[in-house]
């Protein structure tokens, strides 16, 4: 084994390197959990958890806001043990990703909606409102552009208003992987719309041998199942760096796409544009 344990973080495709500080703050809170002998399902969740209390990511707190000033978030946990806890189209929730990781403790994998609100709210997770300053002017400045005809027009201009999911990857001590993300969808969408995250195998993927958290447009992600797409590459032999960079080769460089990978070979990070992010091993 060329690597004892290590963890990535990105801040979601299209955010901009100079945030770099939140995936590396969410990074080192998942090593510290590592080094301590902790689990790497505990250290990309508590990454992500990290990913969605900073406002300058599309996840938890500062998840884009449609409309009625709604934010509608979806997260996923995957371990190598083959455990799945997904949610989508949650509101008011303050972590859906640890939401996701409660839905483990059910015989199920998704949950959606009023369910997965439900859910939360059985399992002690309180009214949150989503929304900050910085996310109900974005909304405010993007209504009144849009109204003034300076935006493209629906359905050119789906999916433009925002920067994307975050996500976490993680091996630990006892060569166990996980990976977690958690996101805001996109903006202008369709109600209902959702996007990749808690699609398990399309935004995220764990296995004996890695594991992958995508980023970007979620219709592209899903056509390509791409985590498992990237997983099958890393255990079929291929290192990290190059598969992730082997599933953005998949795409055309117009579209916005990322992937961070981990195995006991090392990390690897790959997007088709900008994409903050952090990874730290040992
Ligand atoms: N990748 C996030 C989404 O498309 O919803």
């Amino acid at each position: 084994m060329s690597m004892k344990f290590g963890v990535a973080v990105h801040g979601g495709a299209g955010s901009p390197a100079s945030l770099s500080d939140g995936p590396a703050g969410a990074a080192e809170i998942g090593f510290g959990l590592l080094s301590g002998g902790g689990c790497a399902l505990d250290a990309v969740t508590q990454a992500v958890v990290r990913m969605e209390e900073d406002d300058r990511f599309n996840a938890g707190t500062g998840s884009v806001l449609r409309f009625d000033g709604t934010a509608y978030m979806d997260a996923a946990v995957m371990t190598s043990g083959g455990e799945c806890g997904a949610v989508a189209c949650v509101t008011s929730i303050r972590n859906p990703v640890l939401v996701a990781r409660e839905v483990l403790s059910t015989p199920h994998i998704l949950l959606v909606g009023d369910g997965a609100n439900d859910f939360a709210r059985s399992k002690g997770f309180g009214e949150y409102d989503n929304s900050t300053e910085r996310t109900r002017e974005r909304l405010r400045r993007g209504m009144e552009e849009y109204r003034k005809g300076q935006r493209p027009q629906w359905p050119r201009n789906w999916n433009s208003w925002t920067i994307d999911t975050v996500g976490a990857v993680a091996m630990d001590g006892d060569g166990n992987f996980a990976a977690a993300n958690s996101t805001g969808g996109t903006f202008p969408a369709l109600k209902g719309r959702v996007g990749d995250v808690p699609l398990i195998g399309c935004g995220v993927f764990a296995g004996k041998k890695g594991a992958v958290a995508a980023t970007g447009v979620g219709e592209e992600i899903i056509r390509k199942v791409l985590a498992k797409t990237v997983y099958d590459c890393i255990d079929g032999g291929m290192h990290p760096q190059q598969a992730a960079e082997k599933g953005v080769g998949l795409y055309d460089r117009s579209v916005s796409v990322g992937i961070i990978t981990i195995s006991e070979n090392g990390l690897g990070i790959a997007s088709t544009g900008e994409m903050a992010h952090y990874t730290k091993s040992e």
